[in-house]
């Protein structure tokens, strides 16, 4: 398949403001079971990291006039800390009893706890990491603007109360209003032929940057100014080396194209297989 590299940029270099700048958090966009995302203003000039919520906030951020604003958005993932994990605890501590047990206990604690926030650290950090890489490769992908760090808050009994980190990228939408995702617009067939060319496009270019999506879906796609724009990574997978690439790929593929034969159009799985060049992948003979 030929890939046109030369598509327009959905954002321009210099989108994002620097140098003096403060931040207001404009509302959430999305706040689900594992993550919530929400919609920063960050303006031009000013003190930074003023937090001011809700209607209030867009009020005053649209009243900025001749400052420049860039919107982002901030995804952060919610602890995963102590999930399923209270009968092992209980199950260990019973060889702790004893004189001098609570202490030793308590140390434990301290240390399982640090090492489940660096878990859930290399987790998120996997989510930024594919999606610089993707970005670098060309796929339509929010720009990525910076990571958050897991923050731990222990309490007094040393259990980790709150530990949320995530990453920041460009707001994709026109503010405050987010770009609808795929699965809710309603395409004519010449744009839903459009648009699956589109997105094959995007597989193709995934795959040249050895990367498989995973969990890839009308819900993962945004819809933008006639552009189909990638977000979610959380499952994204090296194309050769992991073992679940071909089926994560596969499902991939038959789920964008079960949407697209819903608006109407003959997306086939096989002709989209060959047409990002799917085997030649999955056998690292794309570079
Ligand atoms: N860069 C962005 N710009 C605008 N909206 C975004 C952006 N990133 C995420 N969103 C919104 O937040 C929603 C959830 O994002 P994402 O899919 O990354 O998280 P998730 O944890 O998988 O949530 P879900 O379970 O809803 O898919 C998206 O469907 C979209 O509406
Ligand atoms: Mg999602």
């Amino acid at each position: 398949m030929s890939i046109s590299t030369t598509r327009t940029p959905l954002f321009a270099a210099d989108w994002l403001v620097d140098g003096e700048y403060r931040e207001e958090t404009v509302g959430m966009l999305k706040s689900g079971k594992e993550s919530e995302v929400s919609l920063i203003a960050r303006i031009a000039g000013g003190r930074t990291s003023d937090n001011i919520g809700g209607r209030e906030a867009s009020a005053v951020v649209y009243s900025r006039g001749e400052r420049r604003v860039s919107y982002i958005a901030e995804k952060r993932f919610k602890s995963r800390l102590f999930r399923g994990f209270q009968g092992d605890t209980a199950y260990r501590e019973d060889r702790y009893r004893g004189p001098g047990g609570a202490r030793v206990l308590r140390g434990i604690r301290r240390k399982r706890a640090a090492g489940h926030a660096l878990l859930e650290g290399s987790w998120m950090g996997h989510e930024w990491e594919a999606l610089n890489e993707l970005y670098e490769a060309g796929v339509t992908v929010p720009p990525p603007v910076g990571r958050i760090e897991v923050t731990e808050r222990a309490s007094r009994t040393t259990r980790v109360e709150a530990a949320e980190g995530g990453y920041r990228m460009a707001f994709i939408g026109d503010a405050p209003v987010a770009a609808p995702r795929l699965s809710a617009v309603r395409l004519a067939p010449d744009e839903a032929e459009r648009v699956w060319r589109l997105m094959l496009v995007e597989i193709a270019l995934m795959l040249r940057a050895e990367r498989v999506h995973g969990d890839l879906s009308a819900y993962n796609v945004l819809y933008w100014r006639e552009r189909p724009v990638l977000i979610d990574f959380s499952q994204t997978v090296h194309v050769v080396t992991h073992t679940g690439a071909r089926q994560l790929l596969r499902r991939d593929v038959e789920r964008l194209a079960a949407y697209f034969q819903r608006q109407g159009i003959a997306a086939s799985v096989d002709r989209a297989w060959d047409r990002v060049d799917a085997e030649r992948a999955l056998d690292g003979r794309l570079r």
